[in-house]
């Protein structure tokens, strides 16, 4: 369902390569009632930004994108994520640093979005111990940057990405968003938790409905080189050991990268709204009288970590070679997603079994590298 309170943006398809779509006149009716928007993704050369981009493009919004292309990993492989989209006709690229304030407000008033996606920032929980103030650039100055802009520019709903490490010290599982996570266990998270807390003020203060989405463990076709799926692949291909943490003793709600595409899709289409029922003397952490929501997005199925490794053995047919250490500071042991508010509000769960989508991963993997 698309979101009614979003501006009409275009009621007519703008993408003569849909001509084929148009054949059906009950298909040409229903095209004729859609609402196509205005969305800025932000980090749209990322993992997940570059595949939401896709998604959001083919089904006729266009889409402007901002993305810095930084050197936390391979940059080519941004590229090449890009190469998929960049020459769509309703796809605008700019590559800026959401840090720039100036270069940020430019964008905005030149392509005066209807809805954003904030996915920029810097990822990673074991980098941010050595390298914690790129946290700040990107996560807490970067985030701001887009909130003033989203207020100055009647942006009509800010969905950006949160992260299941927000739960931290809690082993209370599932993590449910209508718990207290006050306990981050490194900047990472407390970046993201902070995201949570500054959307909060802006929802608030100037009416900006704002939804964060926590995300568990993302993974699958076209990944991120410095998490585990791609590390361990490319080393088990190689005949080298594999590095595996707090002795393989992690559970995991790992989520496939086309679940969390959909459920980002789905929030995207019902800005957040205010939740009548909220108490201040009993306040529920995942909601308030503001329009601002929070959710988890997650399989809530987790999986051992040495079931995980199993699917990527079998997926390349080679048994790994393991090295078992200790935990990592700032890694969480375990996570579990209570997804039931995502159930209720928007009639979805993620679903692909870590069998099938670490075997589209290893088949990517293997094309992609195949030369
Ligand atoms: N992948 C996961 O498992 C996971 C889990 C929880 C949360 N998240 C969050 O989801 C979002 C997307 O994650 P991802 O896995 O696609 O990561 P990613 O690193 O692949 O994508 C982030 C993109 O943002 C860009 N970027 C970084 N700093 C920037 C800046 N200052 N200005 C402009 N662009 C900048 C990067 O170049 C990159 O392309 C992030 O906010 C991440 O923290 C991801």
């Amino acid at each position: 369902m698309l979101g009614s309170v979003v501006q009409v943006h275009l009621s007519l398809p703008r993408n003569t390569n849909d001509s084929a779509l148009f054949t059906s006149p009950l298909i040409q009716l229903g095209r004729f009632f859609l609402v196509f928007m205005n969305i800025l993704i932000t980090g749209s050369a990322g993992f997940i930004g570059s595949s939401l981009s896709l998604k959001l493009l083919n089904r006729g919004d266009s889409v402007i994108g901002i993305d810095n292309h930084n050197d936390y990993y391979d940059p080519k492989l941004k590229e090449l994520r890009l190469n998929r989209h960049i020459d769509h006709q309703n796809y605008i690229h700019c590559k800026i640093d959401i840090s720039n304030e100036a270069e940020v407000n430019k964008v905005f008033e030149t392509h005066k979005p209807d809805v954003v996606v904030n996915l920029a920032a810097q990822a990673g929980v074991r980098y941010s111990i050595e390298n914690p103030l790129a946290y700040v650039e990107t996560n807490i100055t970067g985030f701001a940057h887009i909130l003033e802009a989203c207020r100055h520019n009647s942006v009509k709903h800010l969905v950006y990405a949160s992260s299941s490490s927000v739960y931290g010290a809690n082993t209370l599982m599932p993590f449910s968003i209508h718990q207290n996570v006050d306990h981050p266990l490194s900047l990472y998270a407390a970046s993201k938790k902070s995201n949570e807390l500054m959307a909060h003020t802006y929802s608030h203060l100037y009416n900006l409905p704002t939804t964060g989405l926590r995300f568990f463990t993302v993974y699958g076709p076209w990944g991120r080189p410095d998490m585990a799926l791609f590390k361990f692949t490319k080393n088990i291909i190689a005949g080298e050991p594999i590095d595996v943490f707090n002795h393989g003793r992690h559970r995991r709600d790992f989520t496939y990268i086309d679940d969390i595409v959909e459920g980002v899709t789905r929030v995207i289409d019902k800005p957040a709204t205010s939740n009548n029922c909220w108490k201040s003397d009993n306040p529920d952490p995942g909601s308030s009288t503001a329009p601002w929501r929070i959710y988890n997005i997650g399989n809530s199925q987790p999986v051992e970590l040495m079931d995980y490794i199993s699917a990527i053995e079998q997926s390349i047919g080679v048994k790994a070679t393991i090295n078992f250490l200790p935990l990592q500071p700032g890694d969480v042991p375990d996570t579990y997603a209570n997804v039931d508010d995502l159930i209720e509000y928007f009639d979805y769960k993620p679903d692909t079994s870590v069998q099938t989508g670490v075997k589209n991963f290893v088949d990517w993997y293997l094309d992609y590298y195949k030369n």
